[in-house]
């Protein structure tokens, strides 16, 4: 039987111009390019510039996505942002965006689950579209993290990084079956009771400051590897697929090793994972988008390849989401 999917028209990203190197941050903290390229595969990030806000980054991003769409920003009916470091307490980043862009009908708002933003806010998206609500949406990951790092804690300010990805959505009538284009399957976990593992130090409500990021991250690590897989399997079963079905593996980008153990323990084989952790760190809600806009841009992503996407960070919250290119 037919069904409604949300079918990705096109992506697009940004990057701030400054990159900080491991040897540069080495000179302001007690850490050497070897120990990160090491534990986390992280050889530089992207830093915005003083007065670049999230909404800048994220409207860059939006534009390259409408552009790589070939439709108009005034076609755009729902903005869903995944951001932990809007412009402002309120209101959205998300408002920002559409103002930007010249929208002034639908509905643009902000959404919050740290580095599984992006994973959420999709899934959110997908079931905004497949009820008749939206025609066409602009789904952003957008993040500067270097604004609540604690830039003399070694065990964190070395690990994340600024940007902003951006996809567009469209519901589209399809046969109904896995060969459908679209989104296929989405599947969110959170578990409160991890809350205290990675969180920021502040907030409107508790301490009246932004605060800065706080992390236990082996104890981040030793959860990750279980949660994603857990997800991605529910995304085979809700699917009928396997590891052998998956073209390409984008998951979210926050340690080299966590994505290895993840794609060895699924069985998914390396030369499909995309990975830019390299190059951008870790972006939180960006990473994914961005990871997706660059697999595209050099034509590894092709329509018609299935494409499995995890996140898992603070909360802990995690999700995996399943879609046909
Ligand atoms: O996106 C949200 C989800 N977040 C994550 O997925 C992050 C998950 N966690 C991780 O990626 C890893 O746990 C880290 C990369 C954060 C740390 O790697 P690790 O292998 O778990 O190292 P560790 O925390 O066990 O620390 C090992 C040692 C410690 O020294 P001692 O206690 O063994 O003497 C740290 O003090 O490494 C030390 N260390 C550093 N040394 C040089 C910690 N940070 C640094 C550093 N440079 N930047």
């Amino acid at each position: 039987m037919s069904q409604i999917r949300s079918v990705v028209l096109g992506c697009g990203s940004y990057l701030p111009a400054r990159i900080l190197s491991n040897d540069e941050l080495a000179r302001s903290v007690e850490t050497t390019d070897e120990w990160i390229v090491q534990r986390t595969g992280i050889r530089e990030r992207h830093i915005a510039a003083p007065g670049e806000m999230t909404s800048d980054l994220a409207l860059h991003a939006a534009r390259a996505a409408l552009a790589n769409s070939h439709v108009q920003a005034d076609s755009i009916d729902l903005i869903v942002l995944a951001t932990s470091t809007p412009d402002f307490t309120f209101p959205a980043t998300a408002v920002t965006v559409q103002a930007g862009l010249g929208i002034t009908r639908g509905a643009a708002f902000d959404l919050q689950a740290v580095c599984s933003g992006f994973v959420y806010a999709l899934s959110v998206t997908d079931a905004m579209l497949r009820t008749g609500m939206y025609k066409r949406a602009l789904v952003i990951g957008a993040e500067t993290f270097s604004r609540i790092l604690d830039w003399n804690d070694r065990t964190t300010c070395v690990l994340f990084g600024d940007g902003a990805g951006a996809v567009v959505l469209e519901a589209q009538e399809q046969p109904g079956t896995t060969a459908d284009r679209g989104i296929l399957t989405t599947h969110l976990r959170s578990d409160g009771r991890h809350k205290s593992k990675l969180y920021v130090d502040g907030g409107p409500s508790s301490t009246q400051t932004v605060g800065h990021l706080r992390m236990e991250g082996r104890e981040v690590f030793k959860h990750a590897v279980a949660m994603i897989t857990d997800v991605i399997y529910d995304a085979f079963k809700a699917t009928g697929t396997s590891a052998e079905d998956i073209d390409w593996f984008v998951p979210h980008q926050a340690n080299k090793r966590i994505i290895d153990g993840s794609a060895h323990k699924l069985g998914i084989a390396p030369e499909k994972v995309v990975m830019t952790v390299d190059r951008h760190g870790n972006t939180s809600a960006a990473s994914i988008p961005l990871a997706l806009a660059d697999a595209v841009a050099d034509r590894r992503i092709k329509r018609g390849h299935l494409v499995l996407l995890e996140a898992m960070g603070g909360g802990f919250t995690w999700g995996s989401a399943m879609l046909r290119w």
